[in-house]
């Protein structure tokens, strides 16, 4: 008897939220304790091959061409054991990953990560999952990574209490008109500090976390009509406000610790400069030190130009909205 195998291979564009995810109400399960609201980005993004094979001994994940022990391994077996157990079946698993994009550098790696490794299981297996159905298997591997399944802006349903089919991601707008993300790579080696590990630290002993879900909440509706409006300047205004809202969270948290770098402040006021030479420019940042500007696509290039005075030009990469996951 020929046991079988299943393989595919799928690339996933990682996403910025605009309106950030930043704290778990269910640990195990991922849930969230806000919605959320991101962009896909076509510059940045990971591929994964996934072979299910009888033959192999055990699972195995080798990333970037480097083979995984350990944690590293384990945070992918146990993702893959969600399938596993989900489909009734044991096949040991061989993971191949690739990223194209910064590894634990705040441009979100675990997004584009799980929703690779998700939707290459779903398609390996043929189960013709959803996209929504796969977005809670891959918010199960990382939050962020419910939204990679979809291009265009996405939301990220907080869902009700331990219900996790409740919490899936779904667009909201395809994006294809004018807005782009341009990305300063202030430092693209790994944090000190994982998204995980930050995020529950200062739900712990913030004051200000306190205070998180109900701005959250306000932001995603204002965030939704400015979408439906096209209204880049609002877009931007509310997305802003909304991660310096996150980070003072974390600086409020005891011990107190940041993401930002000095290069990120600098960052942060040439965005502002050009805000007031007339540019529709806004900043976000994430669990890392780089800087993410939110601007019209058609304006992104003179952007470029203005911020290459400061950072170099392989330190500047201009992203459009980037597309769902599919087979490469
Ligand atoms: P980021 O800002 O890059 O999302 P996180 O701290 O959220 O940083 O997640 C980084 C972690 O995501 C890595 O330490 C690793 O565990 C996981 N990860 C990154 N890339 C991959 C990949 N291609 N396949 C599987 N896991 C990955
Ligand atoms: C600041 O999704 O990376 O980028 O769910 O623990 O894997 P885990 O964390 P992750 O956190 C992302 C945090 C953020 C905001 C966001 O992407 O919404
Ligand atoms: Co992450």
């Amino acid at each position: 008897m020929t046991a079988d195998k299943y393989q595919a291979r799928m690339r996933a564009h990682t996403n910025i939220a605009l309106v950030k995810y930043w704290g778990k109400r269910n640990k195990n399960l991922f849930l969230p304790v806000t919605s959320s609201l991101s962009l896909t980005l076509d510059a940045f993004y990971t591929e994964t091959e996934v072979l299910f094979d009888p033959s192999l001994k055990e699972d195995s994940f080798t990333l970037d061409g480097q083979v995984q022990t350990g944690q590293s391994l384990a945070k992918v077996s146990n993702f893959v054991d969600l399938f596993r157990r989900d489909f009734n079946m044991s096949l040991p698993v061989q993971i191949t990953s690739r990223n194209h994009v910064p590894t634990a550098a705040g441009l979100a790696s675990s997004a584009s990560a799980f929703a690779a490794l998700a939707a290459a299981s779903n398609q390996a297996l043929g189960l013709g999952l959803s996209p929504e159905e796969v977005s809670v298997y891959a918010r199960q591997g990382s939050g962020s990574a419910s939204r990679s399944l979809f291009g265009g802006f996405a939301l990220w349903h907080k869902g009700q209490g331990d219900d996790s089919a409740s919490s899936y991601a779904q667009q909201i707008d395809p994006a294809d008109w004018d807005i782009a993300m341009l990305v300063v790579l202030v430092n693209p080696g790994p944090k000190k500090i994982s998204s995980r590990q930050g995020m529950e630290h200062t739900m712990q002993s913030s004051p200000f976390y306190a205070l998180w879900p109900e701005e959250v909440a306000k932001d995603l509706s204002a965030m939704e009509d400015a979408i439906k409006d096209r209204n880049i300047d609002q877009i931007g205004i509310i997305a802003e406000h909304n991660a310096m809202k996150m980070h003072a969270t974390m600086i409020a948290s005891n011990p107190s610790f940041t993401y930002w770098q000095a290069q990120s402040l600098l960052a942060m006021e040439r965005v502002r400069q050009l805000r007031q030479a007339g540019y529709s420019a806004y900043f976000t940042m994430d669990a890392g030190p780089n800087v993410k500007v939110i601007c019209p696509y058609s304006q992104v290039e003179a952007i470029r130009q203005a911020l290459l005075d400061d950072f170099a030009e392989d330190h500047l990469v201009i992203s459009r909205p980037g597309p769902a996951p599919y087979a490469v």
